[in-house]
């Protein structure tokens, strides 16, 4: 079975001396399971202070919030790969809703993304999601298809590199969250649209995110087409994020 990805994303929380906090605390429950892995998403400037407390513990990623897709160059205030690289990052988040909807990054910027970080050797995790007036409009499988539409071009094994974050707008940071048979027709959507563009089925994960909290983390698990979850609110916390990320999968 694909492990299961539980990822925190901290947004703008926690500098440096708060990551070693949480890390200190979130260490002393930490138990390596074999089905998942934990991902951390911090702040830019605590990128290094998390890669150096997760260093030897087994079954942890640490990536970046956002990249630019240029290496280098008269970007003032943008986060380049290799930077995040040289910090212990791994991965990087694109395209989060917060990147689409408040700074108005557009597909093509996406796009640049996930190539750079692929060409990188980086592991993209793209976010894609619906604005309520779109679901109420019916146009969810729509825009998350043009969301996924930067992906069109890679073959299986970069496909296979790619982590897809399904997280409706509306319920990031809300409190209100897609019931799970909700979030599984979209994921049942984008596994197929992914397997359609030459993805190998075994090796596609798509995430959830949305109010994930301790009380829907088991129900969510249970829907067999969600691979893992993105959380924002409730990973701020090692107690709450140690309740989701250590939950037993059934
Ligand atoms: P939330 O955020 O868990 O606070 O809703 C999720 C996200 O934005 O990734």
């Amino acid at each position: 079975m694909t492990q299961r990805i539980f990822a925190a994303n901290w947004k703008m929380h926690l500098g440096p001396q708060g990551t070693r906090a949480f890390m200190d605390t979130f260490l002393d429950m930490y138990a390596p399971l074999d089905d998942r892995e934990v991902w951390f998403f911090p702040s830019a400037v605590a990128l290094g202070t998390a890669v150096a407390a997760v260093q030897g513990t087994t079954g942890i990623v640490v990536g970046a919030q956002n990249v630019h897709w240029e290496a280098q160059g008269a970007f003032t205030g943008e986060l380049s790969i290799p930077m995040a690289r040289e910090a212990g990052a791994t991965a990087a988040l694109v395209g989060h809703s917060e990147r689409r909807h408040v700074f108005g990054e557009t597909d093509e910027e996406t796009g640049s993304k996930v190539r750079a970080l692929l060409d990188a050797g980086l592991t993209p995790m793209l976010c894609v999601g619906e604005k309520i007036e779109q679901r109420e409009a019916g146009e969810t499988l729509a825009v998350v298809e043009r969301q996924l539409s930067v992906l069109g071009q890679y073959d299986r094994q970069a496909l296979g590199r790619v982590v897809i974050a399904y997280e409706p707008v509306w319920a990031i940071g809300t409190g209100k969250t897609a019931t799970p048979t909700d979030a599984a027709e979209v994921h049942a959507f984008i596994r197929q649209w992914l397997t359609k563009h030459g993805a190998d089925r075994k090796t596609i994960r798509v995430l959830y995110g949305g109010s994930v909290k301790p009380v829907n983390i088991r129900s969510l698990m249970a829907e067999p087409e969600i691979d893992g979850v993105l959380v924002g609110g409730a990973s701020l916390e090692p107690e709450s994020w140690t309740a989701i990320a250590q939950t037993p999968l059934d």
